[in-house]
């Protein structure tokens, strides 16, 4: 399974991922989490990086391209794989499609998962993220079962540096001018799934799994 988990910040791309690792044995690869930790790394990508990311604003399209080249080429990627944030913009998606296409892969679906700006800031203000393994979790919605402890890897929770309310006007400006777009390009390639993403997560993943056995 070639897979891709789309949609705005805050609307549970990285929540259901978890999900479809734990289904499919495939990786998630998320051009967010891959950034965090050059930054934590202090590579010289990610303080290139962290100016864009903490502003709310895509990091170059030649950046996250390369990131994208390196990881496919994976051993791990073989038997499939998640795409979480990627592609954001037109010209990543066309560099997609054009890298696997040289790999003789195709997408087998793009999971949408629909929600209104209105819902976005609540999710990303309350949201805590594991240090260690990325996992997203939420003080009201969707919390951990020992507070601010990981149920996944039992590392500490934290909060994004770029999770407060002035980032995600900047975030949800760039997801409806440069990345909205594609929902047409994928929908067009005929592999574009949408979902209602403003149901429970369990509600979600349920809808999801329908969606991806037929
Ligand atoms: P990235 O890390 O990808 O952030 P994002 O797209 O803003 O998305 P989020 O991770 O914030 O949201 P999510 O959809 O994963 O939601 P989650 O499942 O956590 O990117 C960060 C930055 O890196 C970007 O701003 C950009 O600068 C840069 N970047 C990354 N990729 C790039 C690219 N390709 N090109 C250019 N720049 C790039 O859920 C959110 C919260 O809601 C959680 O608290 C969760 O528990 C809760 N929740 C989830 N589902 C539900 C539900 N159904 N009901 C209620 N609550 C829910
Ligand atoms: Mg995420």
């Amino acid at each position: 399974m070639n897979l891709m988990v789309f949609g705005a910040p805050g609307a549970g791309k990285g929540t259901q991922a978890k999900f479809l690792i734990e289904k499919y044995d495939i990786p998630q690869i998320s051009t967010g989490d891959i950034l965090r930790a050059a930054i934590a790394d202090k590579t010289d990508m990610g303080m290139e990086a962290k100016n864009f990311m903490d502003a709310g604003k895509l990091v170059p399209d030649s950046t996250i391209i390369g990131i994208i080249k390196d990881r496919l080429a994976q051993d791990d990627c073989k038997k499939g794989f998640i795409l979480d944030g990627f592609p954001r913009t037109l010209g990543q998606a066309e560099a997609l499609s054009e890298l696997m296409s040289n790999m003789n892969i195709s997408l087998d679906k793009v999971i949408s998962l629909n929600v209104p700006d209105e819902l976005i800031v609540g999710r990303i203000t309350g949201r805590r993220v594991c240090s260690s393994c990325g996992a997203s979790f939420h003080v009201d919605f969707n919390p951990s079962k020992k507070e601010d402890i990981c149920d996944y890897c039992e590392s500490e929770l934290i909060i994004r540096k770029d999770d407060n309310a002035e980032t995600v006007k900047s975030r949800l400006g760039a997801y409806h001018d440069q990345t909205a777009p594609l929902i047409d390009f994928y929908t067009k390639m005929g592999v574009m799934v949408e979902l209602d993403g403003t149901k429970d997560v369990s509600e979600v993943t349920a809808d999801m799994f329908t969606a991806l056995s037929k």
